[in-house]
C-alpha cells in the first residue's frame, strides 16, 4: 500500500527497497500523487528552503563526437547546422548572467575530446572567474573526458560538473548507445570527477522506450549509492532525426511527464539536501512543467542564456521552449514563474547544495 511505503520513507529512509520505489513509481492515482508531492515539498522547504537557484545555461557548441541513439545533435545527424561560440561570446554571456545576479552558469556542449577544445574551455573558465572577481560559479557539462582534462578545468576554476548516467542499468545503457560508448567508462568518469574535487551531478532520461519502473527505481538507488550532490532528470522526447524515435513506444508524453514528477519527488524524499533541477524538457511537455517540477521538490532552474542566433541549432529534442526568446525575456519570464508559486530566487549566490557543503566539512549527511 502506498501510504505504508510513504511513511516508511519518512521514518526509516534507509530501509526503503527498489521494489518499494518501483511500486510508488508505477502508481498514477491522484490522491497518492497529491500526498507524494506535498511530502516532497515539505522536505524541500525544510532542507533547502523555498528558494530557487538559477543556473544560466550557455550552449557553447553542438559539435559532438558521440552518437547516442536518442540525441538530436548526435554525430550521425547530418542535417544539423554545427556551430561553436567564440571565447568572447561565451565570456560575454556569462558576465551578462553575473550582472543579472545569477549565482552561476553552466557551460554545456556536445562531447569533444581534442586538445584545442580542452584549451578553449580552460581559457573561458579562467577568464570568467577573473572578470567576475571569482564570484560567478561555473558548472561544466561537457561529457566524458580524461582525468587530466577534468583536472585542468577544475584548476581553472570550475567547481561543479554534470554528467548524466542516462540509465543506471548496464544492459539498458547498451540499447540506447552504440558500441564504443560504454557504461563503465561513464561511471568511471563520475568517480574521477568526485576525486578531482568537483561537486558532481548526474541524472537520467525518463520514459525511454522499454524503460520499466524497476529500472527507474534502480536509478534512484544508484543516485543514493553514488552520494551525488546534484540531480538533473527530464522526460525523454523522441527526436525524428534519431534511431530511437523509430522504436515502438509504450509511453505517452503525459505518462513521461508524470513519471518525471514522481521521480523528482521520490529523489527529494530520499536525498533531502541535494540540488534537483526542474529541467527545460519538463516545460517542453507542459507549459507549466518547470513550476510543477518545483512543486514536486526541485529547487534549481536553468534559464537558457545562449545568444539567440545559436539557439535553434542546439536541438537535443524537438519542442524545446524559449528558442525564439532573448536571455532577458527568459530571465523575466522565469522570475515571474518562480514568484507565481510563492518562492524567491537566490540572488547572487552559488547555491551549493547543503549536501555538498556538509560533505566538504566531513559530516554525516543523511540519516
Ligand atoms: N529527450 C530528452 N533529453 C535528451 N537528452 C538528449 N537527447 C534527449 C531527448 N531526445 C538529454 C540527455 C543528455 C542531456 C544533455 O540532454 O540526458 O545528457
Ligand atoms: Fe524562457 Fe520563459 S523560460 S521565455
Amino acid at each position: 500500500m502506498w501510504r505504508d511505503i510513504l511513511s516508511k520513507i519518512k521514518s526509516l529512509p534507509d530501509s526503503v527497497t527498489a521494489p518499494d520505489l518501483a511500486e510508488l513509481l508505477s502508481l498514477d492515482d491522484p490522491e497518492y500523487t497529491k500526498c507524494l508531492f506535498r511530502d516532497a515539498y515539505m522536505i524541500k522547504e525544510k532542507n533547502v528552503g523555498k528558494v530557487v537557484y538559477l543556473r544560466g545555461l550557455i550552449e557553447i557548441s553542438n559539435i559532438c563526437e558521440q552518437d547516442c541513439y536518442y540525441c538530436g545533435i548526435r554525430r550521425g545527424n547530418k542535417s544539423v547546422n554545427r556551430f561553436v561560440m567564440t571565447e568572447e561570446e561565451v565570456i560575454e554571456a556569462a558576465l551578462w548572467a553575473w550582472r543579472k545576479c545569477y549565482g552561476s552558469v553552466v557551460l554545456q556542449a556536445g562531447e569533444r575530446r581534442d586538445d584545442e577544445f580542452a584549451g578553449f574551455i580552460e581559457n573561458v573558465v579562467r577568464e570568467i572567474k577573473l572578470r567576475s572577481n571569482g564570484k560567478l560559479g561555473v558548472t561544466l557539462s561537457l561529457g566524458e573526458q580524461d582525468e587530466a582534462v577534468y583536472r585542468r578545468w577544475f584548476d581553472a576554476g570550475a567547481h561543479r560538473y554534470l554528467l548524466r548516467i542516462e540509465t543506471s542499468e548496464k544492459e539498458f545503457f547498451k540499447t540506447i548507445h552504440p558500441g564504443g560508448q560504454e557504461f563503465e567508462s561513464r561511471l568511471n568518469c563520475l568517480k574521477i570527477l568526485r576525486k578531482t574535487g568537483y561537486q558532481v551531478g548526474t541524472g537520467v532520461m525518463i520514459g525511454l522506450p522499454f524503460q520499466s519502473a524497476q529500472s527507474l527505481a534502480g536509478d534512484i538507488m544508484f543516485f543514493k549509492a553514488m552520494d551525488i550532490d546534484m540531480l538533473g532528470m527530464g522526460p525523454y522526447i523522441p527526436h525524428h532525426g534519431t534511431p530511437l524515435a523509430a522504436r515502438v513506444d509504450d509511453y505517452t508524453p503525459e505518462a513521461r511527464f508524470n513519471m518525471t514528477l514522481r521521480m523528482i519527488a521520490l529523489c527529494r524524499l530520499l536525498m533531502p539536501g541535494i540540488n534537483i533541477a526542474s529541467t527545460t524538457a519538463l516545460q517542453a511537455l507542459n507549459p507549466y512543467g518547470r513550476e510543477m517540477g518545483l512543486k514536486a521538490g526541485a529547487n534549481v532552474i536553468m534559464p537558457n542564456i545562449t545568444p539567440g542566433k545559436y539557439r535553434q541549432d542546439y536541438e537535443l529534442y524537438p519542442g524545446k521552449p524559449c528558442v525564439s526568446d532573448t536571455p532577458d525575456e527568459c530571465g523575466e519570464c522565469l522570475t515571474r514563474r518562480v514568484k507565481s508559486i510563492g518562492e524567491t530566487i537566490g540572488v547572487g549566490e552559488w547555491g551549493d547544495s547543503p549536501h555538498a557543503v556538509a560533505r566538504k566539512k566531513g559530516v554525516e549527511v543523511y540519516g
